[in-house]
């Protein structure tokens, strides 16, 4: 399994959305895709359009141990797409990861134990950096950033980046950063928006090495594909799939390389 998260510290920068878009995608091409929901806020669970029972376990219990992962996973409505939700009680994690001593492996841990089931794996992270988040950079074999064509999404990038630098250090993340995916990159048709181009450039220059990589555009059709549940090339916008299709491509590169 391929373990994939959306990481960027700041509300607002696509996580949610290029997960949910990502992780359908990825199924329709006949992966089997594992969601994990990792923000409280549950936006994920809530767009995947699965209701939280309370008596159901979430991501909570999984990462607690306090039930088996695979009893935390949902099969979805659409084929090959399943997923660890989310509610708003995910905040007592933070608890029990800061004293529990294995914070930033649990879910690496609880995620293993599924590892030969799915293809790949798709987190969505909290906009703050938490004991949740570390969990997910932790979990991460690639992360993916993404970042708003804006300042706040330079500053995003480059707290994230930050992040993953000095997890790194610390031996808790060891994957890879698999590229800056701008979010909300604005066109008044074949010009690009003068804040959309400079905050692009400044991401080039945070990122070094790191690709930035085909954006994605400020647009309502991805917000309606998202609404709907319905993936952009069945609305009839496939070429607005090309970054994610990129995205899938870039993994893949990586994977090959080993
Ligand atoms: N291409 C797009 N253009 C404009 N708005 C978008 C686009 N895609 C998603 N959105 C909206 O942007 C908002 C923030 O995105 P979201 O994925 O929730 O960010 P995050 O998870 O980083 O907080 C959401 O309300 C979403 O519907
Ligand atoms: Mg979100």
């Amino acid at each position: 399994m391929k373990t994939v998260s959306c990481l960027s510290l700041s509300g607002g920068q696509g996580k949610t959305s290029v997960s949910l878009l990502l992780g359908k995608l990825l199924a329709h091409q006949g992966q089997k895709v594992l969601m994990v929901d990792a923000d409280p806020q549950a936006n994920l669970t809530f767009y995947l359009g699965h209701d939280v029972q309370a008596s159901e376990p979430t991501l909570l219990e999984v990462l607690k141990r306090q039930v088996e992962t695979a009893d935390g996973i949902y099969p979805l409505a659409a084929t090959n797409l399943f997923l660890i939700p989310a509610d708003e009680g995910l905040h007592k994690a933070q608890e029990y990861l800061a004293t529990s001593g294995m914070g930033a492996l649990a879910l690496r841990y609880a995620l293993e134990a599924v590892g030969n089931v799915f293809d790949v794996c798709i987190i969505d992270s909290p906009p703050q950096r938490t004991q949740i988040c570390l969990s997910v950079v932790g979990a991460s074999d690639w992360v993916l950033i993404p970042a708003e064509a804006s300042t706040k999404g330079v500053n995003s990038l480059l707290r994230s980046l930050e992040l993953l630098e000095e997890m790194g250090r610390l031996r808790v993340f060891t994957g890879q950063v698999l590229g800056v995916l701008p979010f909300r990159d604005k066109w008044f048709g074949r010009s690009q928006a003068t804040d959309s181009r400079e905050a692009i450039a400044a991401m080039q220059q945070v990122a070094g090495a790191v690709p930035v990589l085909p954006s994605i555009m400020e647009s309502e059709r991805y917000k309606q594909a998202i609404r709907q549940g319905r993936r952009l090339s069945e609305m009839g916008h496939a070429d607005l799939e090309f970054p994610l299709y990129r995205v899938i491509e870039v993994l893949e590169q990586e994977v090959d390389n080993g």
